[in-house]
């Protein structure tokens, strides 16, 4: 199986994953952690200046992303905890005329500002959606893709989080995360040790849900990784369910 795509084109071994180095002992339990240090009190009005930030921009890579995912028109993509909308956008001109983006998030204020920016540039085909912290709320049999960007850590129980947004999902939909490298000082500085994760766990929680890794992409690893943006070195992995 050649899993680890450099960019968006060439694979290389799969002993990359055999050799993934995660401490599943340490972290076995918190797929359903109790309240506590994870909790974050950011509100909607801190992540728009957050994430605003004109230098985080080329840490985010959005067409190589498109890429991918091999968005086209006519596809659904759900951007969850799409913060000020900075996939949201692109994935819906990725998509139309046919296709539809969901912009995902807790936070009304960010909704409304993703809405607003989408207006701006004559975008039609951008949906906001209120999401619950443990229910993206999806509209059910219709997303062919969920996309988290350095937001999946942010769920609480990933187990249950997960069992419900696959139940909402197209049979043939796909789950695509990019998150934090553990060790990276940046996810250090940002994350409690507790709230950080790592792709072995993730695979652990997808197979559960009958989910198997598909893709796995180098963009944002640390070589990859543009300096300046503020943004930690991240892996990036796409699941899809095991029958399909
Ligand atoms: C670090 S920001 C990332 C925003 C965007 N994905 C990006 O990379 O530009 C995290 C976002 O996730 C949202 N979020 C946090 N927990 C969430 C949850 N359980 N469900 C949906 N969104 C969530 C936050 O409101 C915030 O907008």
């Amino acid at each position: 199986m050649t899993l680890t795509r450099r960019g968006c084109i060439s694979a290389v071994s799969a002993s990359l994953m055999a050799g993934t180095s995660f401490r599943l002992d340490a972290f076995q339990n918190q797929g359903a952690r109790p309240p506590g240090a994870h909790e974050d009190k950011t509100d909607g009005k801190t992540w728009i200046q957050r994430l605003e930030r004109p230098d985080r921009i080329p840490g985010l890579k959005t067409d190589q992303v498109i890429q991918c995912l091999k968005l086209r028109p006519g596809m659904v993509v759900a951007d969850i905890g799409a913060g000020t909308g900075a996939y949201s956008i692109p994935f819906a001109k990725a998509v139309a005329p046919s296709g539809r983006s969901l912009s995902v998030d807790i936070w009304p204020e960010l909704l409304e500002y993703v809405a607003g920016k989408a207006k701006k540039q004559g975008v039609t085909n951008l949906q906001t959606v209120l999401a619950k912290l443990d229910d993206p709320n999806l509209p059910r049999n219709q997303v062919d893709l969920a996309y988290f960007h350095d937001v999946f850590h942010n769920t609480n129980d990933r187990q249950a989080y997960l069992k419900i947004l696959v139940s909402e999902l197209k049979p043939t939909g796909r789950i695509a995360i990019v998150e934090q490298e553990y060790d990276d000082p940046i996810a250090k500085k940002w994350d409690h040790d507790v709230d950080r994760i790592q792709k072995g766990q993730v695979d652990q929680w997808m197979a559960n849900v009958g989910f198997k890794l598909v893709d796995q992409f180098d963009i944002f690893e640390g070589r990859n990784n543009p300096a300046g943006t503020g943004m930690p070195a991240r892996w990036f992995v796409v699941y899809g369910r095991s029958g399909n």
